[in-house]
């Protein structure tokens, strides 16, 4: 079998890697890629946004299974223009990746069928959500509609705060037409999870708990990311309890839903959870894989990657199991200076050619520059460490980023400790 990859991040060098082990795969291509992709995998030069190209590429090389890492590229109908010139793709339609690219969309659909989410308020005008927040009581959640790079949603103090958030998302258009309209939401306390599913339409398949670390610095601190790392399982949090209730509550509901709305969902369902006093409840739809949820997922799954998405496509995961490591694993997101603000390119990256056993360093932004591997992004490497606990991964995780260095490094220290037992 022949796969394609589309994507460059550290998600799409775990997919690779992960792919490239399946027995069935005789190649794998990515578009486009990066430096670490390249050495697994041969990198085309065709970014996902480029729509016709993709498919003429996968024409001439006859790709027998394409599969999407980001969410820009299945809001713009990437799997319904592949569907529509034949070719097998991984992913939902846009028609129902608008569970991901619009929150009202997202919202609606969780009160029809009785999820469990933070209560809330839609607006397509401004002046009416200035009004709304003028009487709420704070803190307030102000969204985006729509897709804002993971910075659309602002946490609210004061009505200063929320009226200043609904003026730049929908009069200065920040996000552009993301902020056609906002969601306004009250503000759940708790801890997060992030939970995985294949849904093939009709069944779904769970994968382990996983738990990220959004914000930039040690403590939950400073600016929202998309992600520092990852650790799983999230043992602690996501009791048995816990996820007896995300079946019950979150996922059945939600395979419910699908069928009474007509929404044929196939695909990676990967509903980010608040685990609240009073349970779980729904802050976000994610219709792919996380990032860098993936890295920590695919490094202890052991079953073959490529069975599990072709049971997805062709509707068969009531009749498939997926095998696990019963071993932790933990990703430390190695970042570039100043990420998630402005920062510097292209700092040659030492440290990358002995790696200890049970470690695989995923590259996220990186590229080749001579025979040198250079930095090319905000986050650059995901360190992930398997092991028999989450205390000797976390280790593990840490000693190896100590043999990776580039100017201006920057990475939390605090990775996986909340998953340690006290
Ligand atoms: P979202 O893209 O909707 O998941 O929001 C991004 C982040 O904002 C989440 O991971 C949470 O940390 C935070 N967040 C979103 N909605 C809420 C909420 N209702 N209450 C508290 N925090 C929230
Ligand atoms: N790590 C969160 C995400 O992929 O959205």
């Amino acid at each position: 079998m022949k796969i394609l990859v589309l994507g460059s991040g550290g998600r799409e060098h775990a997919l690779v890697w992960k792919l490239r082990q399946s027995p069935r795969v005789s190649a794998v291509f990515c578009a486009p890629g990066n430096a670490g992709i390249a050495q697994l995998a041969t990198c085309v030069a065709l970014k996902v946004t480029e729509q016709a190209a993709l498919v003429q590429f996968a024409k001439d090389e006859r790709i027998d299974l394409t599969v999407v890492g980001p969410d820009d590229a299945l809001a713009a109908g990437i799997v319904d223009l592949f569907q529509k010139n034949g070719l097998r793709i991984f992913g939902p339609t846009q028609r129902a990746a608008q569970l991901e690219s619009s929150k009202v969309f997202a919202k609606e659909f969780m009160q029809r069928h009785g999820i469990p989410t933070a209560r809330s308020g839609s607006f397509s005008e401004s002046s009416e959500a200035q009004r709304f927040c003028r009487g709420a009581s704070y803190p307030l959640v102000v969204k985006a509609d729509g897709l804002a790079l993971g910075k659309g949603v602002i946490i609210a103090q004061n009505p200063w705060e929320a009226g200043l958030a609904i003026h730049e998302i929908m009069d200065a258009r920040k996000f552009g037409d993301a902020g056609n309209r906002v969601l306004i939401e009250e503000f759940l306390t708790g801890e997060e999870c992030s939970i995985h599913a294949l849904v093939d339409g009709k069944n779904y398949l769970l994968f382990p708990s996983a738990q990220d670390h959004k914000r930039a610095l040690d403590g939950d601190q400073g600016l929202n990311t998309g992600g520092m790392g990852t650790f799983s399982p999230a043992a602690k949090l996501v009791t048995p309890e816990i996820e007896e209730r995300i079946h019950r509550e979150v996922l059945v509901p939600f395979i419910a839903g699908l069928e009474k709305d007509g929404l044929d969902y196939r695909g990676m369902l990967f509903p980010g959870l608040m685990i609240t006093a009073d349970g779980p409840k729904v802050l976000e739809f994610n219709c792919r894989f996380g990032d860098p949820e993936t890295q920590v997922l695919l490094t202890r799954l052991d079953s073959d990657l490529v069975e599990l998405l072709e049971a997805t496509i062709d509707g068969r995961l009531a009749d498939v199991q997926a095998r696990w490591k019963a071993d932790a694993a933990v990703c430390v997101i190695l970042a570039s200076g100043g990420y998630p603000g402005s920062y510097a390119s292209g700092k040659p990256i030492a440290g990358l050619d002995h790696v200890a056993d049970g470690i695989t360093v995923f590259h996220a932004g990186t590229k080749r520059d001579g025979d040198k591997t250079v930095t090319a992004g905000g986050r650059v490497l995901g360190v992930t460490a398997l092991a028999a606990d989450l205390p000797t991964a976390r280790a593990k995780a840490y000693a190896a980023v100590e043999e990776i260095a580039f100017e201006g490094r920057q990475f939390r220290r605090d990775i996986a400790v909340k998953g340690l037992t006290a």
